[in-house]
């Protein structure tokens, strides 16, 4: 699907993915204390990120959900965040990560870690797949980065234009053609 569609350009295959989601789990193993590490995934993208890098991880994990709106149907972002789904159970003393597929202005983050960390977990940190620097307007500590990109829309592996394309395996340039208009 990925290369028979003109509009979409490999950006980093399904192998560099996985190569370097096992690196960060790893990593994850050795930083954390004993005990278990709270993954609190956030609705919808990170889903795909939060199934391989939980099988990455050797510790014991505790999985939950978290959903946020910030981005309207297109690529911009309206600037205003709400919570649209909540935790199921209190993250109090629990050492939290927070799971992200892209890190972008920082708005999301910015505004989830402020509202997490009022809920008094033992540690907060945030992974994520992808990190955009150059686009970001709020301050956000990434504790773990899959790939630093430039700024371009990409989608695939969980990440979405308009809903479309999360089930790439590769996550992918959307280039600006007929077969990608603006909605
Ligand atoms: P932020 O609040 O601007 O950091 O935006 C984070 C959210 O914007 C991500 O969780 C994505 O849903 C969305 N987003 C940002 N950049 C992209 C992109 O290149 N492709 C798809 N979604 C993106």
């Amino acid at each position: 699907m990925t290369h028979s569609n003109p509009s979409l350009r490999v950006l980093l295959s399904a192998e560099q993915i996985q190569a370097r989601i096992r690196e960060l789990g790893a990593q994850i193993d050795r930083d954390y204390p004993d005990g278990q590490v709270y993954l609190v995934a956030i609705l919808k993208g990170a889903c795909f990120f939060l199934a391989d890098l939980a099988r990455a991880i050797q510790r014991q994990t505790r999985i939950d959900f978290i959903g946020i709106s910030s981005y309207g149907k297109g690529k911009t972002t309206s600037g205003e965040v709400k919570l649209t789904k909540d935790l199921d159970s209190s993250i109090e003393g629990a050492d939290v990560l927070v799971v992200e597929d892209i890190v972008d202005t920082g708005i999301t983050l910015n505004y989830l870690m402020h509202v997490l960390r009022q809920r008094r977990p033992r540690s907060l940190r945030i992974a994520a797949l992808l990190d955009k620097p150059s686009r970001r307007v709020r301050p956000v500590d990434v504790a773990y980065v899959g790939f630093q990109i430039p700024d371009q829309f990409v989608v695939g592996f969980g990440l979405d234009y308009a809903e479309n394309y999360r089930n790439l395996s590769d996550v992918c340039v959307l280039e600006e053609t007929a077969a990608a208009p603006k909605p």
